[in-house]
């Protein structure tokens, strides 16, 4: 009989972590009781896990699969668009946004079909994906839209477009605590390696931002007087001609 009671504790307490939104408690709540359904009452659990799973799907856009682990207090901050392959498993006290993908590769070297995991305390940025058979330690941060091919040590923080880390040691951890006891082996740094068309993208950027400045002679004496050192001396703004005479006098 007991099998057939839902356990209460985790439906309440991801209903008191997701306060103030209802639509993830609900959901969440649907989600702990089909997957309940799921293991354990065979057969007759298709009755419950079947319309979450077509409804979730078709009509909310979420694709969080019975099969997968989701610890408790799971925070959801928008629901939209999040897909997760079947055998994922993400640890307790994490946070995910809209379109979070964690998704299954096909891996080369073995021929298996590899997915994801993730620990506890993780933070996933909105439109993130994690691909392949990669582990996201305790306490990292993934940042909006970064793509994570590469394990990802405890508490780091990673960007961009092939992911890197530009951090250890997240906003709201404690890394000395956290990586003296969690660092199981095969996890490696993702690169940080600079990206050379960003960089170029940023230096050109700059240099446009620094043509734009106001050439006031307060700009003159902060910053601007390269302008002006390079005799650019506009007749048409008084303004220039004021600065070439602060910076001549310099
Ligand atoms: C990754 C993240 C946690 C980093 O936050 P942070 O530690 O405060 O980092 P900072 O804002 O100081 O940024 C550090 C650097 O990373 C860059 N960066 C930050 N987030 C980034 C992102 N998602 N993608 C690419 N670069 C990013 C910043 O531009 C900055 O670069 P710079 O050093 O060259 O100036 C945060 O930016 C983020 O993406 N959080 C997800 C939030 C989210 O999804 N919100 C959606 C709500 S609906």
């Amino acid at each position: 009989m007991r099998k057939f009671l839902i356990p209460r504790q985790w439906i309440l307490q991801d209903w008191e972590t997701n306060a103030g939104q209802p639509d993830i408690r609900l959901f969440l709540a649907w989600f702990r009781a089909a997957q309940w359904a799921y293991r354990h009452w065979g057969v007759l659990g298709r009755l419950v896990y079947s319309p979450y799973t077509l409804i979730s799907s078709t009509f909310l856009g979420i694709e969080v699969p019975v099969s997968c682990t989701i610890g408790p207090r799971l925070r959801m901050y928008h629901k939209v668009g999040i897909v997760i392959h079947g055998e994922c498993t993400i640890g307790s006290d994490c946070q995910i946004r809209h379109a979070v993908t964690l998704g299954s590769k096909f891996d080369r070297k073995t021929g298996a079909i590899v997915f994801p995991t993730v620990g506890d305390h993780v933070d996933l940025g909105g439109g993130c994906a994690l691909l392949g058979g990669i582990h996201v330690g305790d306490h990292a941060e993934i940042g909006a839209h970064a793509v994570v091919t590469k394990s990802v040590p405890p508490t780091a923080v990673v960007v961009g477009n092939p992911g890197r880390v530009i951090r250890i040691g997240g906003a709201d951890s404690n890394p000395a605590g956290i990586l003296a006891d969690s660092s199981p082996a095969g996890l490696s740094l993702v690169a940080a390696r600079p990206n050379p068309k960003a960089t170029q993208r940023q230096a050109a950027a700059t240099a446009r931002r620094r043509a734009r400045r106001p050439r006031t002679p307060e700009a003159a004496i902060t910053g601007a007087g390269h302008l002006v050192r390079q005799g650019l001396n506009r007749s048409a703004s008084g303004q220039d001609e004021h600065a070439t005479t602060v910076n001549a006098s310099d």
